[in-house]
Formats: structure tokens, sequence, C-alpha cells
């Protein structure tokens, strides 16, 4: 069967009429190349997203405090011994940091990857890789090691942030150790679960989240290049965290003193309604709740001390050994469903600009792979020494902030 028609049979099969007309009502070269593009939708795949977008099959949560350590009330003996079995693996170079650079960064209002926004601060400007970089050559020089880099992009922004590292030249970072892959796209739907069409006759397609790492380092043969190189342990932290120290001898020796899979860090959270993910159990496993999920008992609730019970943060920087990310590309993820405004090709085939949101888009959090876990460390640090995140343009966790924090602690 030719390609157009083949296309057309699963677009009935699946109640795709809206797509169908489209397809039916354009010039055969572009039937030809919308075609293609739908031969590629798992649609099974789209019903499962679209039946379970309000999370429709979850069971009820038995939500609990979790046990953290605070890095700074470790005394110096304490320090000392983990600090040990940490750096023993920065010595033998198996170490790797990943940094999550799929996202847009369109809540800065900035076009570019958001690791290329340049950041006022030092005589001409930082941009924020440039910052990374910065940050892991310090541990290139502590251990006369390189740490093996690997930067997740997106389909969307991909040859950018590889033409932008080629120009600066790496930032004087040893090229050879620096290797990039790209996460998975997932279609973006409609409220009645038909697929969007976009101008150029494409089924519109959004990143997969950041739980996409895991199987975007499996499929990319990424995990297979970190054996190759003897990797055991494996930072894995957004872009947009300016302070982020992705090479802590602490963190790495307390989940190995401990004999647990994954650590992750901590920040006290700064009032009850920041917008940040927390830090709990969910049925008795590690888990983060973003905030928009939490009720407001949940928001304030306290210890007898007049803590936060919920009031550790998520900085998005999670340890893994390398056994467990490898394991974590074969686990099913559930997807959150977030709306938003999307244009599209309308039936009569021009363009619609929404003025609402309109649209289903699709992602899995990384955090969401901690059910798999029996058991993690959660290490909590000092905010004003590693949590500096750029998401908005002005106010909170903007740029403005982070000069702020990124200078107090440098005395630029
Ligand atoms: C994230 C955390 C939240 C935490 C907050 C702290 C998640 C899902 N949420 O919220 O719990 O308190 O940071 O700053 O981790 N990314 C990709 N590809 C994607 C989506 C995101 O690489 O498809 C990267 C982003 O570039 C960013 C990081 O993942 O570096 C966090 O992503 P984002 O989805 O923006 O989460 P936040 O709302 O910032």
């Amino acid at each position: 069967m030719k390609r157009v028609e083949q296309a057309k049979k699963i677009l009935k099969e699946n109640n795709q009429s809206k797509i169908l007309k489209i397809l039916e009502n354009i010039d055969i070269e572009k039937q030809e190349e919308l075609a293609r593009d739908i031969l590629k939708v798992d649609f099974e795949q789209i019903h499962r997203l679209y039946e379970n977008r309000n999370g429709k099959n979850k069971r009820k949560d038995n939500i609990e405090p979790i046990k953290y350590i605070d890095k700074n009330k470790l005394n110096s003996k304490q320090r000392q011994e983990i600090e040990k079995i940490g750096e023993k693996i920065f010595r033998q170079n198996q170490y790797a940091v990943v940094t999550m650079a799929g996202g847009q960064g369109t809540r800065l209002g900035w076009k570019g990857p958001k690791g290329t926004f340049k950041l006022d601060v030092g005589e001409n400007g930082k941009y924020i890789f440039e910052i990374l970089a910065n940050t892991l050559k310090k541990t290139t020089a502590k251990y006369g090691k390189e740490v093996y880099w690997y930067i997740m992009t997106s389909v969307e922004n991909n040859d950018e942030t590889i033409n932008f590292f080629e120009k600066n030249e790496y930032f004087g970072y040893n090229k050879e150790k620096v290797k990039f892959f790209t996460q998975n796209v997932l279609p973006i739907l409609d409220f009645e679960g038909n697929l969007l069409i976009d101008s150029s006759y494409k089924v519109k397609e959004a990143s997969d989240g950041n739980g996409g790492v895991f199987i975007a380092l499996k499929n990319s043969k990424m995990i297979e290049d970190m054996k190759s190189h003897n990797i055991k342990w494996v930072y894995v932290c957004g872009v947009d965290n300016i302070m982020a120290n992705m090479t802590d001898e602490i963190l790495l020796g307390l989940a190995i003193k401990n004999n647990v899979p994954s650590a992750s860090k901590s920040v006290k959270k700064a009032y009850p309604e920041e917008k940040v993910g927390i830090f709990c159990k969910k049925n008795g496993k590690p888990a983060i709740i973003e905030y928009i999920d939490m009720d407001k008992k949940m928001i304030y609730a306290e210890d007898e001390d007049g803590e936060l019970l919920y009031g550790e943060s998520n900085i998005v920087g999670h340890l893994f050994n390398i056994e467990t990310l490898e394991k974590m590309a074969d686990y099913k993820f559930d997807y959150h469903c977030a709306i938003k405004k999307n244009s599209y090709l309308g039936e009569n085939i021009k363009e619609v600009l929404p003025e609402e949101p309109n649209s289903l888009k699709f992602e899995a959090f990384i955090f969401d792979g901690f059910e798999y876990l029996d058991d993690m460390v959660i290490l909590r640090v000092k905010r004003e020494e590693e949590f500096a995140p750029i998401k908005n343009a002005t106010g909170v966790d903007s740029p403005e902030t982070a000069k702020e924090i990124y200078e107090k602690y440098y005395e630029v």
C-alpha cells in the first residue's frame, strides 16, 4: 500500500479525523511528507498518554517525611572519612556528569538553548555553559583527571548547542571528554486527543521531559560509552543552576558508605509556598512531589520543632551508580501532562494561533524513577553555596537573583 493510503488507514483506525481532513486537503508532495511523519507515530502510546492525562489510574499514595543528612552538621572526622571514600572515585576517573540541557528557556524569555544565556557576572559576563565548564575544570585541577561530561540536548537545540561549544572552544574544557546526546520527543495533543500538525506539515512534538534522560542515554549508546571508560557513578543535573556543585565527594562518599544506588541534593525550603519539588517517602519509597501536586496541609505541615515536615527542596542534582542509571531506561514512567498554548494547522489548512491554552504536553520527571529504588541518601546543602537557578526573566530564580548569589560566593 502506498504511504499516503497507509497513513489514511491508520488515522481512520485511530479516530484522527481532523488530521485525516488535513491530509486529504493538501497537495501530493506535502501529503507524502505528512504521511511519513504519521507512520512514525506510536498510536498505542498516544492512547495511553491521553487516557492517563489526569492521572486517572492513580492510586491513593501514602506520603511520609523522609530522612536527610545535613552536610553542614557533619563533624570534621565524619567529613574526612566520607570525603576519602568519594575522592577515590575521582582519582580513578570513574565519575561522569550529565547536564540536562534539553528544556526550552521559554520562561526566561531566551530564544536559544538555556546554557547559551549570558549572565552579567565578572568583567564581560559568563555564559551558563561557561560557568558549568569552569566548575568542572576545578575538579580536573584538583585530581589531575578530567571529569567526563555528557550533555543532553533536544531535537530543537542540539545543533545550536554543539555549534556554541565549538565556537567557544569548549571554554577550555577538553573536547574529547564532552559528548552530546539528544532526548526523545512526544507528540502534542489537543484536548480531544488529536495530534497537532504544524505549519510545515509535520506532527507537532515536544521534548519528553527530564525523565527522558535514561532512555536517551541508553539509546544514544552513552551508557556503553560510560562503561567503556569504567565509569561507576554519574551525577545528573539541570542546566540552569549556576551554583551546582557537580562533583561532591561527600555526596558520593555517603552513597558508597551507605551502600545505596542513588543520592540527591536538597536545600531547605525558603518559605512554604516556594515553587519547588520536595523530597518525601511515597508508599515507602523515596520520592519527590512537585509543588503543584502538594495540598495546603502538606505545604504547611510542621514537626514538633516548628520545621516544615516537607522542607527538603529538590535542586535537580541526582547521583546514580551506573547499573541503576542503565536499569532506569527499562522502567515505565508515568507521564505528567501540562496544558500549553500551541499553534497548529486547522482543517482549512490555515495556521491557528490560539489565545488560550489548547493542548496537552507530556513529560516524564527524572525523579519518578526513584520509585524503583529501595533507598537513597538525601543530602541537605547550603542554598547560598549550591543553588542559584535561572528560570524566570525577572523576580525569583531570575538572572538577577542568580547573579547576587554567584557574586556573593565568589566575591567578584
Ligand atoms: C525542576 C524540578 C523541581 C525543582 C526545581 C528546582 C523536575 C521535573 N522538576 O523544576 O522539582 O524543585 O527544578 O529548580 O525536575 N529539562 C530537559 N529536558 C526536558 C525538560 C527539562 O533537559 O524535556 C531540564 C531543564 O533544562 C532543566 C531541568 O531539566 O535543567 C529541570 O527542568 P524543568 O522541567 O524546567 O523543571 P522546573 O520546573 O525547573
